[in-house]
């Protein structure tokens, strides 16, 4: 069958520093992305991205009109805890407790990422995750989200891209550190997330979670048995490591050799296997932009390529493996690989692994695109991006994977991790610039409009 199922979950996501702005107002507390300073170039901060958090009506609004049956956001915890922990901040809560209630006046099921990229300051400062403190802190921002919000929210996502946080960390916790400490936070970071596991599944009723890793099948440069060596081992790294801790409570037995050679293998106590173990997600959410291509480092003073595609070519170890431009595929604007079978062959990749239901999170191309004195955004190259990759979605449907819902990158425009607002994902238009944040009025794109009929027709016209 070549159809998306009847009850297929049609989204698109947002974060909550990358849209919110309101950064200080109304009790929230600083978060590491409030801090961090912004890469080389002049590109905004996120103190008022698209002004989610005062437009969040009329912007819900618009995604109902699209025809949206779930909408995945984040909560900042900093809203919430503004030091991290103990003291709430009542206003945050009431905030998200109006947020949910709107979806839901509008037929719009809630899917919340519990925490992406914006570790509160104040537990950073004491050593975030390298810190058990920050593990605990976690869990109790979790249960206490869940007390609250669980009698209306059935589906929650843990962590957005653990691996990205740790493998391009600079850029995104601000600071680099050293191996050893890395694999520490990631272990950290992994029991976090199956305290939240456990904890939803006691407190919600019919509450479903997963975690939320950015997976990207890696391929060898070329058959050469080292390129080949250089992809298995990169693919442990940058994929398997997560989603076998999460799903099959291990650690993956490649990635652990890794991490074994570098001397880095992380403490795992008897209660941490355990946890390991017995805390199993429900899903596992998909963040998809492009596929990996590796090759083995020969010479012992092989240098990172330097160029930015950060999602996959901007990587290396010694001894172990080295991005490589794949020469049988496009590129974005960004220097950002496209590879729509690539998402098929990912998907295929971990149902053949886990046979687990799935869902994609993130999927979608960042562009400049142009506000026309007519008010119209023609973004024809971003509905050739999502056509493909929904296609291959539908393929994988054929093949058999479970996959029940596709919520891409974005809902509306917001700030680019690395690149400012210029790099736009949105179906909706905000009309501000890196500089100047004029009225931040709202423009439907004509992918908004290639979406709402994609979904009108559940898929069957892409
Ligand atoms: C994902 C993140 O890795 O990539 C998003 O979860 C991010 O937060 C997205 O926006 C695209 O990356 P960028 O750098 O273009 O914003």
């Amino acid at each position: 069958m070549r159809e998306f199922p009847q009850d297929f979950l049609w989204g698109a996501s947002l974060s909550a520093h990358q849209s919110e702005g309101a950064y200080d107002l109304d009790g929230k507390g600083l978060s590491v992305q409030d801090t961090r300073p912004r890469d080389k170039h002049d590109i905004c901060d996120f103190k008022v991205a698209s002004d989610h958090y005062h437009h969040y009506k009329e912007d819900i609004a618009l995604l109902a009109e699209m025809g949206l049956k779930v909408f995945r956001f984040s909560i900042a915890w900093t809203r919430i805890f503004p030091d991290g922990t103990r003291k709430v901040n009542q206003v945050g809560v009431d905030h998200y407790n109006d947020v949910i209630n709107t979806c839901l006046q509008h037929g719009i099921q809630p899917i919340i990422t519990l925490y992406h990229f914006d570790l509160p300051q104040t537990l950073e400062d004491l050593g975030g995750w390298s810190s058990k403190e920050t593990v605990q802190a976690y869990e109790q921002y979790c249960r206490f989200v869940f007390k609250e919000y669980g009698d209306r929210v059935k589906y929650w996502l843990t962590i957005n891209e653990p691996n990205i946080m740790l493998l391009v960390d600079k850029k995104i916790l601000g600071k680099e550190i050293p191996l050893k400490a890395k694999y520490q936070q990631f272990h950290h970071l992994m029991i976090a997330e199956k305290l939240a596991i456990k904890a939803c599944h006691e407190l919600i009723d019919g509450g479903k979670i997963g975690p939320t890793p950015n997976i990207s099948i890696v391929y060898p440069a070329t058959s050469k048995p080292k390129d080949n060596q250089a992809a298995l081992y990169f693919n442990s790294i940058r994929n398997w490591l997560y989603l076998d801790f999460s799903v099959r409570g291990i650690y993956n037995p490649v990635a652990k050799d890794y991490l074994v050679r570098q001397g880095v293998m992380p403490e795992v106590s008897e209660a941490d296997k355990a946890l390991m173990k017995e805390h199993i997600p429900d899903f596992v959410a998909v963040n998809y932009y492009s596929s990996v291509t590796v090759e083995f480092p020969e010479n012992a003073d092989d240098m990172m390529n330097g160029i930015s595609d950060q999602q996959s070519e901007d990587i290396m170890e010694r001894g172990f493996y080295k991005g490589f431009t794949n020469p049988f595929l496009e590129k974005n604007e960004f220097n950002w690989t496209i590879d729509p079978l690539g998402l098929q062959n990912t998907l295929q990749h971990i149902d053949d692994r886990y046979q687990i239901p799935m869902i994609i999170t993130e999927n979608g191309l960042g562009a400049y695109d142009v506000l026309t004195d007519s008010g119209r955004i023609h973004d024809p190259y971003r509905i050739d991006y999502l056509q493909k990759h929904l296609q291959a979605c539908k393929d994988a449907i054929a093949a058999g994977v479970k996959l029940i819902g596709y919520s891409p990158w974005s809902a509306i425009d917001l700030v680019s991790v690395h690149e400012g607002i210029s790099k736009r994902y949105g179906f909706i238009y905000i009309d501000r610039d890196e500089q100047d944040v004029r009225e931040l009025k709202r423009y439907r794109k004509d992918s908004f409009y290639w979406y709402q009929q994609v979904i009108d027709t559940n898929g069957s016209e892409l």
